[in-house]
């Protein structure tokens, strides 16, 4: 459940009025809601509450070091895949001893930031990146705590081909079959304790069947690498878990924690969880005005003052936002969140961005009520990698990012402007 909800005609996130706050900041702007954010951390601690789990809001899904200041003080850690996803953690005063590190392609300097700084847990890739940073280990002087990630080859076939990780053919992690003899080689390594098992399956995943596949094969793994003299203290699962693209269209926390908390209980494992969407999804919105309406063959269309340089899912995988006015016709009741809602005697339109992409557009085929220039629409379930892959392509500053907390806000994130856009490039 999240806190954007029509009130007498006008959609608000907690106690502000959207509209009302466009009009000061501007379009396009992302906004999210705090009250939204914490309820869900809480849901997903709560339910896994039997396993007092370690969990650690994915950075990669909304990133703004206000965003994971909030997380932090719920008591959050992080799942980041880059030094600069450090640098933002410790930016935020996150508790470093509760980061893990993910990702294929570490590089020298970041892993020498992830030591310097004390990240708690390396998730590690291939055997190549583990004798890597058992070096730089070793010349830091110090002791570093690892996971191996391992692909249980199990997935969602909901699941979108550019988002699933857990098959055999991925380029991210271990294979489980290698994994008994990765233990084996590096196992009792002097610099690097090699400890944990950690699995990321792919997202959004919309049922909890396949982390239960996953959790039993590594459950498994767990025993036989114990049985051989090796310790397995941890069990990262990863994230993946849901978000309401449609309203109720993704399961609850619970539903997850019922199916994998007897799998897990009194095991005597230390268990870490990396939801990223399911926290920061439903949370956010894309605020947007239309510029223009335009006929184009048999389509309608509204270009809108956001683009793929502001949200990237729909070009990058095809992915789909419920999209409304953000003010409602009179007397016209709010919609359903749904993809497939259809407004009474409206028109259908694609909502278009001013890129030069033809693969630039929000959302298609959506039957809205009629729009003119300056309405204002919102974007919904935008929170989750939506301001993050932001680009400055077509030479576009990047949009604002609010953040509501009852009836006040904050901009957390100024509106880019020109200067911006070439600051890094030296001697203009
Ligand atoms: C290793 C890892 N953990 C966690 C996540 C978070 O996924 P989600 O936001 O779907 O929960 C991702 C997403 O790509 C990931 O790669």
């Amino acid at each position: 459940m999240d806190l954007f909800e029509y009130r007498d005609g006008d959609l608000c996130c907690e106690d502000v009025r959207l509209s009302d706050l466009a009009d000061e900041t501007g379009t396009p702007a992302y906004v999210y809601s705090a009250g939204t954010l914490l309820r869900h951390y809480r849901a997903i601690a709560d339910a896994f509450a039997p396993l007092d789990p370690t969990i650690c809001f994915s950075v990669k899904s909304l990133a703004n070091v206000h965003v994971l200041k909030l997380l932090a003080s719920a008591g959050s850690g992080f799942d980041v895949v880059s030094g600069g996803e450090i640098a933002r953690v410790l930016a935020a005063g996150g508790e470093m001893s509760r980061v893990v590190f993910a990702g294929v392609g570490k590089n020298d300097s970041e892993i020498e930031f992830a030591i310097a700084s004390g990240v708690g847990m390396f998730n590690v890739e291939s055997a190549a990146e583990f004798e890597n940073l058992s070096r730089l280990a070793s010349l830091g002087g110090k002791k570093v705590h690892a996971a191996l990630r391992i692909n249980p080859d199990v997935y969602d076939p909901a699941t979108h081909r550019y988002t699933t990780t857990g098959k055999k053919e991925t380029k991210f992690g271990v294979d489980i079959d290698r994994a008994g003899r990765f233990f084996e080689t590096y196992g009792r390594d002097p610099h690097v304790e090699l400890d944990g098992i950690h699995l990321h399956i792919g997202s959004p995943i919309y049922s909890p069947q396949p982390y239960v596949q996953a959790v039993t094969k590594a459950m498994d793994l767990a025993e036989t690498l114990c049985e051989k003299g090796f310790q397995v203290r941890s069990l990262n699962l990863g994230g993946g878990y849901a978000a309401d693209y449609d309203q109720g269209a993704s399961p609850r926390a619970e539903t997850y924690a019922e199916a994998l908390v007897p799998l897990l209980k009194d095991k005597n494992l230390r268990v870490l969880l990396e939801p990223g969407r399911q926290i920061s999804c439903n949370a956010g919105v894309l605020l947007t005005r239309v510029l223009y309406v335009k006929q184009g063959g048999g389509k309608k269309f509204l270009i809108v003052d956001a683009a793929m340089t502001d949200l990237l899912r729909p070009a990058l995988y095809e992915a789909e936002h419920f999209v409304y006015p953000a003010r409602l016709p009179d007397g016209a009741s709010p919609p359903e969140r749904r993809i497939a809602f259809a407004s009474e005697g409206g028109e259908k339109v694609d909502i278009v961005g001013g890129v030069c992409e033809t693969s630039d557009f929000l959302a298609t085929d959506r039957v809205l009520p009629p729009m003119r220039r300056g309405d204002l629409l919102a974007v919904f379930s935008a929170g989750a990698y939506g301001f993050v892959m932001s680009s400055h392509y077509n030479s576009r500053p990047n949009a604002a990012e609010v953040l509501v907390q009852g009836d006040s806000w904050r901009v957390i994130r100024r509106r880019e402007n020109y200067d911006d856009l070439f600051a890094a490039e030296l001697d203009v």
